[in-house]
């Protein structure tokens, strides 16, 4: 009998088990705690795994990631040379998109210098920029960042992007590699929806908050939904308290949870969110590796399998 293990930390696993045995009951679902063989265990379903997640798992077929982003999973020292597979679902994009479009329409409405005014009874009369006057630069065009790219370019906003590679997204104005910086001055609200890799460690950094373009009331944005790892978070401190960036959405953090001595938490011009700003979907995510793993026992091979050499 085909056997699937979970392996999740900061999520229900047992709710995950319970949809799994009920989508896939030819498959012995076992959960972390249970008495089990490693040696009969043929998938692992994970998230957040622990030092011992994979101990004696000889013949695992595939690992499968609970969430999009690999990074921590590929850091696991003793994570097997098998293929890894990561969600990618139309409900998880939907939501991170909503994410981004609800920060980037309140930071184009300047939401920041209204809220203010409000908090001194100030009557100002000041207009917004038109979306279109607003110019978005999403870092990533990968699931996420492209979806994210199409949704604003349908409210009117001027969208750019940046990759790694290059790519072609009718409407989107697009950069590649040493590009950056091109890309950075053009750019009011920047979205940061990249991987997690030695390259993209570190890129929020108060250097290249200055390189943005400084045409938005109040001055530029950071919108991270990506990963904490992304952002110096005192760069990002300092550059909202001197004007450098207008304002900062943040749902990922170097450390989480957040530090309640954080100074993010007190500053009017910070958003911050725990994380929440796309969660993976029981249902979705059960059908989606039901069909996968099924799929596998049939001979196919996964989709969305993870590149360990790109880091994503
Ligand atoms: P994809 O792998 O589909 O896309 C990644 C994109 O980033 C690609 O366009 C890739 O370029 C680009 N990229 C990678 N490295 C570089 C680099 N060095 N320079 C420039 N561009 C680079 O990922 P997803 O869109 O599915 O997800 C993105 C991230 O979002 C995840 O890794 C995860 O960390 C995060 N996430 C956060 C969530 C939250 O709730 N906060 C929820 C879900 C995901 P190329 O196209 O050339 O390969
Ligand atoms: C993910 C996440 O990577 O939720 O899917 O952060």
């Amino acid at each position: 009998m085909t056997t699937l293990l979970l392996h999740l930390s900061d999520v229900d696993e047992a709710r995950w088990a319970a949809a799994y045995q009920a989508a896939l009951p030819e498959v012995k679902v076992i959960r972390q705690t249970e008495a089990f063989d490693p040696k009969g265990i043929d998938y692992i379903f994970v998230w957040k795994p622990k030092p011992d997640a994979f101990e004696g798992l000889s013949n695992l077929k595939a690992v499968l990631s609970l969430g999009a982003g690999v990074d921590a999973l590929l850091k696991h020292p003793a994570l097997p040379e098998r293929p890894i597979v990561r969600f990618v679902d139309s409900d998880l994009t939907r939501r991170m998109s909503d994410y981004v479009v609800a920060q980037v329409t309140m930071h184009q409405r300047l939401g920041t210098r209204f809220k203010r005014d409000q908090i001194a009874r100030h009557w100002t009369q000041h207009y917004p920029p038109a979306a279109a006057e607003t110019h978005v630069g999403i870092m990533g065009l990968g699931v996420l960042g492209t979806d994210a790219a199409e949704k604003l370019l349908g409210l009117g906003f001027t969208v750019l992007g940046w990759s790694r590679t290059p790519k072609e997204i009718a409407g989107v104005q697009t950069y590649a590699g040493a590009e950056l910086d091109a890309f950075l001055g053009e750019t009011d609200i920047l979205c940061c929806l990249l991987p997690l890799t030695p390259d993209t460690t570190g890129i929020l950094n108060y250097g290249l908050f200055k390189t943005l373009r400084r045409k938005l009331d109040g001055g530029p944005v950071i919108v991270n939904a990506a990963r904490g790892g992304h952002q110096i978070e005192v760069d990002i401190v300092r550059a909202l308290g001197d004007g450098t960036l207008g304002a900062a959405s943040l749902d990922v953090f170097e450390k989480e949870p957040l530090s309640p001595d954080s100074p993010l938490w007190a500053l009017d011009n910070a958003y911050l969110t725990p994380h929440i700003a796309a969660i993976s979907n029981i249902d979705a995510g059960v059908k989606y590796f039901s069909a996968i793993i099924r799929g596998h026992e049939r001979g196919e091979a996964p989709p969305n399998v993870v590149d360990r050499g790109r880091g994503y």
